[in-house]
């Protein structure tokens, strides 16, 4: 993403507080005020003039810690713009996101830096690897931004994650040396390395194969469920809702919340 609102996604090591400011909690979010995460009436428009593009005009949602929800919507319809905001990698136009007590639109850069780092595993719908690591030094490399994880904590970690993942015996590949889907899986086990409260992943099984997705998303599923995280997926892939809890639809920028994702036709 190009935009001047976008935040820098390098993650730059910081001591600062993991929780962010101490604000009040935010008014409610779809009658939700205690959920983990609370996104209230954000909109996010791109450009400007005759190059307007209204992303996200309407999104309120609330996630409670422990669900796995999902995110449907066809192509450009806003999806990842909105976990790139709520995941704290984008600004919005307007609007509030909450995470715990956080308020990630009021946060300083350091704090925001932390909160990245710290709270929010994020899987980009590309893998976005850093080139010149192995697929565990990948993994290690985040946890170094954190304080307060040994290195031999982190490492073990690292293993258990990519063992799980199917990758043991791809460890000391570099990216250019996996393949696609190889690439997605060591992305998500960094997203997974620093136990954060968010996780966002972003077409998680668009380069897998049937079984492989349906395995990443169980191991999504049972890291939310087992470890007290809020998960968001987006996918297109609707075999892949019935490991979530509940599905949301974003079409043209309107968020909504549905029952019978099977008659979206997408
Ligand atoms: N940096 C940007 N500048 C201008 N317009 C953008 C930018 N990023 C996204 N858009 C536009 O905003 C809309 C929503 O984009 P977004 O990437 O959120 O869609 P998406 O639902 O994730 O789509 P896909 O399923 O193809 O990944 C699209 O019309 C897109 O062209
Ligand atoms: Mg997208």
């Amino acid at each position: 993403m190009t935009d001047p609102d976008s935040i820098d996604p390098v993650l730059e090591a910081t001591g600062s507080v993991p929780n962010g400011p101490g604000e009040p909690p935010a008014e409610d979010a779809a009658h939700h005020p205690e959920a983990l995460l609370r996104v209230n009436d954000v909109r996010k428009v791109y450009g400007s003039g005759h190059t307007e593009v209204v992303a996200v005009s309407d999104a309120t949602m609330a996630v409670d810690q422990g669900e796995f929800v999902a995110l449907l919507g066809p192509s450009g319809s806003g999806k990842t713009t909105l976990i790139s905001i709520i995941g704290g990698l984008l600004a919005p136009t307007s609007g509030t996101v909450h995470v715990g007590n956080a308020d990630v639109g009021n946060m300083t850069r350091k704090q925001l830096t932390a909160f990245r780092a710290e709270r929010v595993g994020f899987v980009f719908q590309s893998a976005n690897l850093v080139p010149f690591l192995t697929a565990r030094e990948n993994l290690l490399f985040v946890s170094s931004l954190v304080k307060g994880i040994s290195k031999k904590q982190a490492q073990q970690r690292a293993d258990e994650l990519l063992a799980e993942l199917g990758l043991a015996d791809r460890a000391k590949n570099l990216p250019e040396q996996l393949s696609g889907g190889e690439r997605q899986r060591v992305a998500i086990g960094r997203a997974l390395m620093n136990d954060p409260d968010l996780v966002l992943v972003d077409e998680p099984t668009a380069a897998l194969d049937t079984a492989m997705g349906r395995q990443v998303v169980e191991m999504l599923r049972r890291e939310v469920k087992s470890r007290g995280k809020t998960g968001i997926m987006v996918t297109h892939d609707l075999r892949m809702v019935e490991y979530t809890d509940r599905v949301f639809e974003i079409l043209d920028g309107h968020l909504t919340h549905v029952e019978q994702p099977s008659a979206l036709g997408h």
